[in-house]
């Protein structure tokens, strides 16, 4: 029952270090299957996500050590094969990257179904083709997803339907240590790609081509552990950067890749604010006037479905109406409810949303229905006259590193409230007299 209440109005201004990026983590941390060894990865994001994978593995006998904030070192030498705990298996959408692990390293996985944020249907199609194509043989009647390759993983020719970040991954995983080479074609090409290539190659896997749509792996025998540090986090910092824009303020961020952000970059310059980018670090400065914007969502390097709910925030605050489509997911739209209880004008058609700018927000109590829409109502709130109660935050603490005391650092009115579960609480006496 722990809730966010925002008093809004303050213009967010100072320095905010960005965390390590929690989508290029996740794959990582499922990674260490692969490596009959200590992996030791730095700049891991303190985030439910990441907790929870690593609880998972831990389950399953891997050896996990704390070495310091955002380091871990992670030892899967004695992991059991295909004994994942499903109910932690079904609360995150990653635990998918299991598979690709599992069937890598023991030519056979076994994994329930994972779980994930609510965008519509997210069907597995692709992954399981990369899988078929390396030789696995894939069954889905138990209620999980059981694969063999009795023949062993072999290297192969994938080319992918559309281009899926998490079929790209899982298929990069399952060719590491296999018999021959694998092509992929129509590979997602998203900088937490390039991340688990170069993690892999550390541990001394041989891919080449990532960040290009066709990525190239040669299986070797086995792989070493290695010192690994993931990338900033760019949906993290995209975040910030419209939390600034939107409240007027002017936010520094530090521990960024300014490259990774430049699709967020040139929307907001396009909706008035100033970005000045620096080597690994960006201002940006808002301007009291925000023009209206039309954002398409698109597979990297396009603008990443990930930030579409906080655009929109900042597009309620335009001088005219924008048009916001999505192009990855059937629907992402959900949070636009909350948004029209905070007096927000918007009306979806279909995979389109139309924003009806420069009608004032107020707080009001809201509900994070997933983890991005959730960090919008928060921008939302900073944004609105008087208080907003955000709940279900702990789809939002899946995803963002200490959001609270980061905004509060910035100088937002924000804080995190544990109420009791009305279920818990004690029965009221009722006098029957
Ligand atoms: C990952 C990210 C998520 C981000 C998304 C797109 C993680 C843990 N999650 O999700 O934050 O929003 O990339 O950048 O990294 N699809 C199929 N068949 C498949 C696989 C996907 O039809 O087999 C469809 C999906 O339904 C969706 C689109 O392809 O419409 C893209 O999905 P995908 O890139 O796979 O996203 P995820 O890896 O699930």
């Amino acid at each position: 029952m722990d809730k966010i209440i925002i008093n809004g109005g303050n213009p967010l201004h100072g320095t905010v270090e960005i965390s390590g990026m929690k989508n290029a983590a996740l794959p990582i941390i499922y990674a260490c299957v692969l490596v009959e060894d200590k992996c030791v990865i730095e700049n891991i994001p303190n985030v439910r996500d990441v907790e929870l994978s690593l609880n998972i593995l831990r389950k399953m006998g891997a050896t996990i050590k704390t070495l310091g904030k955002n380091t871990v070192e992670i030892d899967c030498t004695h992991i059991n094969q295909g004994t994942s705990d499903p109910e932690l298996v079904k609360k995150i959408r990653a635990s998918y990257y299991l598979l690709g692990s599992e069937l890598g390293r023991f030519g056979k996985a076994k994994v329930a179904y994972p779980g994930g944020c609510d965008f519509g249907g997210r069907p597995i199609d692709q992954h399981i083709r990369g899988f078929e194509s390396l030789g696995g043989t894939v069954c889905t009647d138990s209620g999980c997803i059981e694969i063999d390759a009795d023949e062993g993983v072999c290297g192969a020719h994938i080319y992918f339907d559309i281009v899926s970040v998490g079929a790209t991954i899982n298929a990069m995983l399952a060719a590491a240590l296999a018999d021959g080479n694998t092509v992929i074609e129509n590979a997602a090409r998203e900088p937490h790609i390039v991340d688990l290539a170069n993690f892999l190659n550390t541990c001394g896997a041989r891919i080449s081509g990532a960040g290009t749509d066709v990525i190239r792996v040669k299986g070797v025998n086995s792989l070493h552990g290695c010192t690994y540090a993931i990338i900033p986090d760019m949906i993290e910092a995209g975040t910030y950067m419209v939390a600034a824009a939107a409240t007027g303020g002017c936010v520094k961020l530090t521990n960024v890749i300014p490259k990774h952000l430049e699709s967020v970059s040139a929307k907001l310059e396009e909706a008035g604010a100033v970005v000045d980018e620096f080597d690994d670090s960006v201002i940006v400065t808002g301007k009291v006037k925000v023009r209206k914007a039309n954002v398409k969502t698109h597979p990297y390097p396009g603008f990443p479905t990930d930030m579409q709910p906080q655009m929109a925030v900042l597009l309620c605050l335009a001088d005219g109406v924008s048009y916001v489509s999505e192009g990855v997911y059937e629907k992402r739209f959900r949070y636009v409810e909350e948004l029209i209880k905070m007096g927000a004008s918007i009306k979806v058609d279909g995979r389109t949303a139309v924003i009806e700018g420069g009608k004032p927000l107020h707080g009001a109590p809201v509900i994070a229905v997933d983890l991005r829409a959730g960090v919008a109502m928060a921008i939302a709130g900073l944004v609105a006259e008087g208080t907003t109660e955000i709940s279900d935050i702990h789809l939002i603490e899946r995803g963002y590193d200490d959001i609270v005391g980061k905004f509060k650092m910035l100088g937002a009115d924000i804080k995190k409230v544990s109420l009791p579960d009305p279920e818990e609480l004690p029965l009221k006496k009722v006098n029957l007299a």
